[in-house]
């Protein structure tokens, strides 16, 4: 539980296409105000940058305004100011860090701009408690896959591996458009292929013998998405109904097989009894089981938020940013960039 000695923390988040103002007190989450613009881009199939910064533009204020009606908090009572500085969306990032900057000079507080991927991992703090000392993290966003080793998520995470090609949530999105289904994918292949069954065998990438070598913790979805096109295409050119509940749910466990297999390896290999995950794809409900599942037999407890703090927001970033206070990490200063590109080793700009 948060004290009132506990800092409070404004986290802002603006990589992709949710405008995330949360409030987090120690590990206590007071508000999680999310806009998204996810149906401005819904007809485009994907996320349009310049859409996105506009969107964020005009959102910025109201959600900062309504995530302290919810704390029940002023603006000067905030102590310290969170914001994604990268990576993500260079334009989308300009309006979450221009905006980070203004409060933490008016209300001359300290600001950090911090890495977006850790802060998927730091969510889970204000769900699950402190951290263990070391776990392993797998993140699967639509931008992002992949496995790291996690000592202080302030400081520097150790990649393992990660996609060659496609994003794990990208896959999802790529697989459900070739259905029918509406952008972003991923929750509506969940809600299909529960109808539906594995019956299709689709090729789990970079899990035979000869890859592991090399790519023992990496991935690749993209032979997965071309399998899946390829099979629905044969059977429309054989003017067969497509079985969308069983192509779903086959691709999704082929996805997810990989997943937990890597994920649970990679806490073998490195003698790790955590497993936290986190990113958007961290919501789909048979990751989530096939995870604890695998994890079980080899006595590794799996940390995964609720599924409204896997996807995109602020609190994640407040987290994060109340785990810098707490273990006194240096603010960044205010002419601190946003960087489009900034590495998972690279955790507090
Ligand atoms: O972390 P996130 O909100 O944004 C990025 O940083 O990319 O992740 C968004 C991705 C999308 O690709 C979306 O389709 C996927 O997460 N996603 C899911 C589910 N919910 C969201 N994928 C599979 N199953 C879900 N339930
Ligand atoms: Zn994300």
């Amino acid at each position: 539980m948060a004290t009132a000695d506990d800092p409070l923390v404004l986290g802002i988040e603006t990589s992709c296409d949710e405008t995330g103002v949360g409030l987090v007190r120690g590990n206590t989450l007071l508000a999680d105000a999310v806009a998204s613009s996810v149906d401005e881009h819904a007809r485009f199939g994907g996320v349009v940058p310049e859409v996105a910064s506009r969107a964020h533009l005009e959102a910025m204020v109201p959600t900062i305004h309504r995530s302290c009606r919810e704390a029940g908090v002023r603006l000067t009572d905030v102590d310290a100011v969170a914001v994604t500085s990268g990576p993500g969306l260079a334009g989308a990032l300009l309006v979450g860090v221009a905006a980070a900057k203004a409060l933490a000079f008016t209300l001359d507080k300290p600001l950090y701009g911090v890495n977006h991927l850790s802060a998927h991992v730091a969510v889970d703090q204000l769900e699950h408690g402190p951290l263990p000392e070391r776990c392993v993290a797998l993140l699967v966003s639509g931008g992002h896959s992949s496995l790291l080793l996690v000592d202080d998520v302030t400081i520097g995470v150790e990649p393992l591996g990660a996609t060659v090609d496609d994003a794990a949530g990208e896959a999802f999105d790529k697989v459900a458009r070739l259905l029918g289904l509406p952008f972003p994918g991923g929750p509506h292949i969940d809600r299909v292929a529960a109808t539906g069954a594995v019956t299709i065998d689709f090729p789990r990438g970079l899990t035979a013998r000869k890859d592991l070598e090399r790519h023992r913790f990496d991935f690749s979805f993209s032979g997965l998405k071309t399998a899946v096109a390829r099979w629905v295409e044969a059977r429309e050119r054989g003017g067969e109904a497509v079985p969308s509940a069983d192509v779903a749910a086959s691709f999704q466990e082929a996805v997810c097989d990989v997943l937990t297999r890597k994920a649970v390896d990679a806490c073998v290999a490195n003698g790790v009894s955590h497993l936290v995950i986190g990113g958007g794809v961290a919501a789909n409900s048979r990751l989530r089981a096939l995870a604890v599942e695998r994890a079980a037999r080899h006595r590794i407890t799996v940390r995964v938020p609720r599924a409204g703090l896997c996807t995109d927001n602020g609190a994640m970033v407040a987290a994060l940013g109340a785990e810098a206070v707490r273990r006194g990490r240096q603010p960044s200063s205010l002419d601190m960039a946003a960087d489009s590109s900034q590495p998972i080793t690279a955790v507090i700009a």
